[in-house]
């Protein structure tokens, strides 16, 4: 399914273009094929600044923008198709199909590419490049040696920055075919959410469960999940980002899953966590119930002009006030052993969403999307759980995209009891 047109893109690459000064070019490459092992390759996934402005899910492309003078260029090179690729890989899209999709003027091979780019950079003062940022330690990868190369070729260019810091505030602001397009991210999500509710019992293992979850994924649209799925029943439920889904449910215990589809390479992220006997009971179900109930007040926290960060401070107050009634700690000091990540994260292309800004917990803004998640974990007694929905910040005030998905005790014994 495609919920975006033309003017959607040609929108976004004139709001970009609004923020050059003469001198700057901004260029944004298409991801790399990854691979998994030898030449098998992971299902691609395009880079999210790319598709953005390019709406072009393909490898071997790239996009360049600039302002020179009061002339603007702008231009998409990709790879013309060739016996071997259509035999190999299957047939690319034509640079009319292109323009086609993303309403672009100038769409080229990738023969024409560096006469293009030569004679811009020569002419450019500022280089804006899409790049991921990496630690000073780490290997130099393509991007980087590239932006080495450019450096040198182009003594000209005084400045180089990346291409995140002109893109990454346009993306924080969901338009209305966005929200779409994660709304439907969202209902997939719901149906991996419900079969799994209904097939899931004690002596399953948790890859068992994935199945059931990313079966509802694929067979409703998504081409693959935004991210990796995480079943994690007892102990396993107090490790964050666990992924090896690899032990056998036990009667008794809680399981969490956090998982999402993917719709047009928007994510959705939601955590739901259920009981394996298809019962709350006793400390486990007064657990839920208490973090349930700072869930719901979290969200209703959401509103334009209240920062992420004030929606962490609330987190931690309310969660330590839970932690200390149920005797874990005796002051608020003591929460981040058993509540260690922040509340939330902006969603869109990424599942964490523009990290450089969401690093600063921004204020919120009527159009982004967040996700509030707080959790609590406490290893000694083999119990997480975490409660996570994707909240849209509207004029007023907030909506809960995922709102149908069953979080209530009522709700999910009634759907486990089939
Ligand atoms: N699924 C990753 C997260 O919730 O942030
Ligand atoms: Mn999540
Ligand atoms: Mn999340």
């Amino acid at each position: 399914m495609e919920l975006f047109n033309k003017s959607e893109f040609n929108e976004r690459r004139k709001k970009l273009y609004k923020k050059l000064s003469s001198g700057d070019i901004v260029i944004v490459p298409s991801a790399p094929t990854r691979y998994k092992s030898g030449t098998v390759e992971y299902l691609y996934k395009q880079d999210s600044n790319f598709y953005y402005l390019t709406g072009i899910n393909e490898e071997n492309c790239t996009f360049v923008m600039a302002k020179i003078g009061i002339k603007k260029y702008e231009a998409l090179f990709i790879e013309e198709n060739n016996p071997n690729i259509e035999t190999w890989t299957g047939r690319r899209l034509s640079a009319d199909e292109v323009k086609d999709i993303n309403g672009m003027e100038s769409v080229f091979y990738n023969d024409k590419c560096e006469d293009y780019m030569n004679s811009l950079l020569a002419n450019g003062e500022t280089l804006y490049y899409s790049y991921k940022q990496t630690g000073m330690n780490s290997p130099l990868d393509e991007d980087m040696n590239r932006i080495e190369s450019l450096r040198k070729h182009f003594p000209n260019l005084t400045y180089i920055k990346n291409a995140n810091q002109l893109i990454f505030p346009l993306r924080t602001i969901k338009s209305p075919s966005e929200v779409k397009a994660m709304e439907k991210a969202i209902e997939y999500t719901a149906e991996g959410v419900l079969n799994v509710l209904r097939k899931a019992k004690p002596g399953m293992f948790e890859y068992q469960l994935r199945a059931e979850i990313e079966y509802e994924f694929l067979r409703n649209g998504s081409r693959q999940p935004g991210f990796n799925t995480i079943v994690a029943s007892g102990k396993n439920a107090a490790v964050l980002h666990y992924v090896s889904m690899k032990d056998v449910v036990k009667k008794n215990d809680l399981i969490l899953i956090d998982i999402g589809a993917d719709c047009c390479n928007y994510s959705a992220d939601i955590s739901r966590t259920f009981p394996s006997s298809g019962k709350f009971t006793g400390k486990k179900r007064d657990l839920y119930a208490a973090l349930l109930d700072i869930q719901k007040t979290l969200i209703q926290f959401v509103k334009p002009g209240r920062s992420m960060r004030e929606v962490d401070e609330k987190t931690i107050k309310l969660i330590s006030k839970m932690l200390k009634s149920f005797k874990y700690i005796k002051d608020e000091s003591g929460y981040f052993k058993y509540y260690p990540h922040s509340v939330g994260h902006m969603l869109g292309l990424d599942t964490h969403d523009v990290q450089g800004i969401q690093r600063k917990k921004p204020v919120l803004k009527e159009g982004m999307v967040v996700t509030i998640e707080p959790g609590v974990y406490i290893k000694e007694d083999s119990i997480g759980i975490r409660i996570e929905d994707d909240i849209l910040v509207t004029k007023k005030g907030r909506r809960n995209l995922s709102a149908d998905i069953p979080k209530e005790i009522d709700a999910i014994e009634d759907i486990m009891e089939g």
